[in-house]
């Protein structure tokens, strides 16, 4: 006999399904779209676009325009990282912040499976491949029993010139942590760091807890009411074709909100974030786009429009790790909530 959970399964289906129909594909990428993992998008003061990705010791490319065309430079760290947590280590979803013309990229360090790993920090007065020099480790606290986490997916977020410099992380194990960093925003400022998001849920099939991952925080006014939106991704990033997330549990960017910067955080229907697995989907599965995620907002001063941007899968393409493509939507948070809409 189905049970409640099954049952309240088929709902969530039933509000993908009616989703899906009302997303808009990705707005066009032009030049080079491909190779896409965790982006992170930044523009320079001089107008120049920049896209920073997981692969090759980070992956930077630049465009005039978001839309494109993209034109891959280099790696960020040609030689890797200062920072050694293990063999074979890899570099991933790098999160860039500029203030005053100096760009923070923050890092992680780890390898697939891993929970011994770490974040560092770069900065750049220019923010192209042979300008960055490697802070290493930020010094977030090593995971104990108490803090049983993943030092990975790192989020920078600092709201005004005088508040303080947040850091979101965090992915599987616990999800998503906050803490703060120092005023030089090169490391660990010492609060201890809380759980703000975490699913409980097993999902079918699956002997571990659901992974929450990749936290972006933005603010916005909504009326005169301010809010914090933690957006993050939620579900199997990277299934290979053969290997395919029961649908509905692949990939897809979620949101929850808060009227303050440290929470609580709550979904659209008012359930809690942390204690009750709270979340409202923003964008999943639609079309032939696939498992998008890895996302992170940006404000577009050419049109004043908030874009959400991610990698996602076009299933007509292929599912391998080099088919990644960027891809980007703008939002409308009118209503208190973000709204893909078409531009
Ligand atoms: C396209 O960009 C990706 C990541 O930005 C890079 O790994 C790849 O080498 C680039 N391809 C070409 C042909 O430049
Ligand atoms: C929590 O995990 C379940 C099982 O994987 C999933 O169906 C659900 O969408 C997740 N909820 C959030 C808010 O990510
Ligand atoms: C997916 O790729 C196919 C083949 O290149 C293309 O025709 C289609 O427009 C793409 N879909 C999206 C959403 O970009």
């Amino acid at each position: 006999m189905p049970g409640p959970s099954l049952f309240a399964g088929l709902i969530s289906l039933v509000a993908i399904a009616r989703r899906a129909e009302l997303w808009p594909n990705p707005e066009p990428c032009l030049g080079n779209c491909t190779f896409i993992h965790d982006p992170s998008v930044v523009r320079r003061s001089d107008g120049t676009w920049f896209r920073i990705s997981t692969n090759g010791n980070i992956a930077i490319a630049t465009a005039p325009e978001l839309i494109g065309p993209w034109e891959y430079q280099g790696a960020m760290l040609p030689d890797g990282s200062k920072i050694d947590v293990m063999e074979n280590q890899e570099l991933w979803a790098p999160d860039v912040f500029h203030e005053k013309d100096e760009f923070y990229a923050y890092y992680s360090v780890s390898r697939m499976g891993s929970q011994d790993s770490d974040i560092g920090v770069a900065t750049s007065k220019d923010a192209m491949p042979g300008t960055w020099t490697d802070h290493g480790s930020i010094g977030l606290p090593k995971r104990d029993e108490t803090l049983n986490y993943n030092r990975i997916d790192a989020n920078f977020f600092k709201e005004c010139k005088d508040c303080e410099p947040i850091m979101n992380y965090g992915s599987a194990w616990n999800d998503v942590y906050q803490t703060n960093l120092k005023k030089d925003y090169l490391s660990w400022g010492g609060t201890t760091p809380q759980q703000k998001v975490y699913n409980s849920t097993f999902s079918v099939g699956q002997t571990f807890a659901s992974i929450t991952e990749g936290a972006f925080l933005f603010w916005w006014k909504v009326g005169d009411k301010k809010y914090y939106y933690m957006f993050f991704s939620s579900g199997a990033c990277c299934n290979s074709a053969d290997q395919l997330a029961a649908p509905g549990e692949e990939y897809k960017i979620m949101v929850c909100r808060s009227e303050t910067v440290n929470g609580r955080y709550v979904d659209a229907d008012g359930k809690d974030c942390l204690t009750e697995n709270g979340g409202t989907l923003v964008l999943g599965s639609h079309g032939d786009v696939y498992a998008p995620g890895g996302q992170g907002v940006i404000v577009n001063p050419d049109n004043n429009k908030i874009a959400l941007y991610y990698h996602y899968v076009n299933t007509t393409i292929g599912y391998n790790y080099e088919d990644f493509l960027f891809g980007f939507n703008y939002i409308d948070l009118s209503s208190g909530w973000p709204v893909v809409t078409a531009a």
